[in-house]
């Protein structure tokens, strides 16, 4: 088969490249547990849980339940523009809200996490439009940080690629530097940390800067922000009246062995953004939760419309559905300490690993977000290139990851067993021995 009979077109794939290395045959068929099964027959253990997003296995029947259902009892509805939302999505806003941190407590729905960073900052905006504060346009982001595609959610990912060829990108977007690696002494604390952020400000004119958007734990380097430095940056957002933003598409629902990442904050950001996680991947859903005083203080704009973002699956009650059940499931007895064990397993066989085979470093990350370093004889971090072909080798051997510059990401399921964590690194260590770099 060659390119042009392939009717599928991937997200950002060259699709040439794609068939020629990979062939035409290699669609998934089907999933149980950690494991998932080609069209011909060859078995998987997913380690990146689709795309981070399968974060309860493939086969999470109280999920499955729930949405069929839902099926039944109401298959399709929306909350845009229209005045009869699906019960079952003004009861998981509600539950979903519940679950995380004061004030944030308003909840709009979509499909994707690209949708709602998009929405969020689109929002700020808003905001700013009806305080007549015309001039706060700008969005602050971090470097490497990945926020999704589309016009604005492009231009906060820092992928200069996608600039490139993304043309037109939103101007007011500026990047700055990642949060520093070590964790800071809040009892020492001098701001200096987030100098890079109030440089930025300042250069901009804090009354043009509208948000600061920011991963809690970087889906590109996987090191976690220190949580002193994420609530220094929300302080001096709030002392100069700039929304702060944290995107927690992947950290968030249970990925980092807690509802979120932020709820270990002692500062609140006024907006928080979930995806992946939220329906287990079983269902396109995301969220973007926001503090009661903005929806409060939009709750009756003078536009005829309202904050002028929705698209027509939104709110959809299987969705609703979906993430109602996989709420359930993070929120019981214990679910969350097991994950974060299971995490420290995995973590520990991965180091028991680096002790044989030297290319394998440190391992960083947060709960089920690992990201495993791989050096060079010289101790230099392998290049993406390097990654992207171990990846293939992995696929050799039977586990299917991502990559990034210099580590292997690692973001199996969250209820993954002790033995399929064993198989993981087993199958990572012989890929790593085959690999001619
Ligand atoms: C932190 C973060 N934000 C946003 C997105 C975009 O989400 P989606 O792919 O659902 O549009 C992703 C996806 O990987 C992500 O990791």
């Amino acid at each position: 088969m060659t390119s042009s009979d392939y009717a599928v077109w991937h997200g950002l794939t060259p699709m040439g490249a794609h068939l020629r290395e990979n062939g035409p045959d290699l669609f998934l068929v089907g999933g149980s547990g950690s494991h998932v099964t080609d069209a011909a027959g060859r078995r998987y253990l997913d380690a990146r849980s689709s795309m981070w997003n399968v974060t309860l296995g493939y086969s999470c029947e109280p999920v499955k339940r729930a949405m069929a259902r839902q099926l039944d009892a109401l298959p399709s509805g929306t909350v845009m523009r229209y005045e009869h939302p699906p019960q079952v999505t003004v009861e998981y806003a509600a539950a979903l809200a519940a679950v995380l941190p004061e004030p944030l407590r308003h909840v709009r729905f979509g499909n994707t996490g690209s949708q709602m960073t998009e929405s969020a900052a689109m929002l700020s905006r808003f905001y700013r439009r009806m305080a007549g504060e015309t001039d706060r346009q700008t969005v602050i982001a971090l470097r490497e940080a990945y926020h999704g595609t589309g016009p604005l959610a492009t231009a906060l990912t820092d992928e200069p690629i996608m600039h490139d060829y993304s043309a037109p990108i939103d101007a007011h977007v500026v990047h700055v530097p990642t949060p520093p690696t070590e964790t800071c002494d809040p009892d020492a604390c001098t701001g200096e940390c987030v100098r890079p952020v109030i440089e930025a400000i300042d250069a901009v004119g804090a009354d043009h800067v509208t948000a600061v958007m920011f991963e809690p734990v970087s889906g590109t380097s996987f090191r976690p922000a220190p949580t002193h430095y994420l609530e220094t940056l929300i302080v001096e957002c709030r002392r100069r009246g700039i929304h702060s933003i944290a995107d927690e598409v992947t950290t968030g629902a249970g990925r980092v062995g807690a509802m979120t990442y932020i709820e270990r904050l002692n500062e609140v950001p006024d907006m928080l953004v979930l995806g992946k996680g939220l329906s287990a991947g079983y269902f396109p859903l995301a969220a973007l939760v926001v503090a009661r005083d903005i929806y409060d203080a939009l709750a009756d704009p003078p536009v005829r419309l309202g904050f002028p973002n929705g698209s027509t699956t939104d709110g959809h009650p299987i969705g609703a559905a979906s993430g109602l059940a996989v709420l359930d499931i993070l929120t019981a007895d214990g679910f969350l300490p097991r994950v974060l064990q299971r995490s420290a397993e995995l973590t520990e066989m991965l180091v028991a690993a680096s002790n044989s085979e030297p290319r394998i470093g440190a391992v960083r990350g947060e709960g089920m977000m690992l990201g495993v370093e791989l050096r060079d004889a010289n101790g230099a971090l392998w290049s993406l290139r390097d990654v992207s072909e171990l990846r293939r080798v992995c696929r050799e051997h039977g586990l299917l990851t991502s990559y990034s510059v210099g580590v292997m990401p690692l973001l199996p399921h969250l209820t993954i067993s002790t033995d399929d964590c064993r198989e993981l690194v087993e199958r990572f260590v012989k890929a790593v021995g085959a690999y001619q770099a």
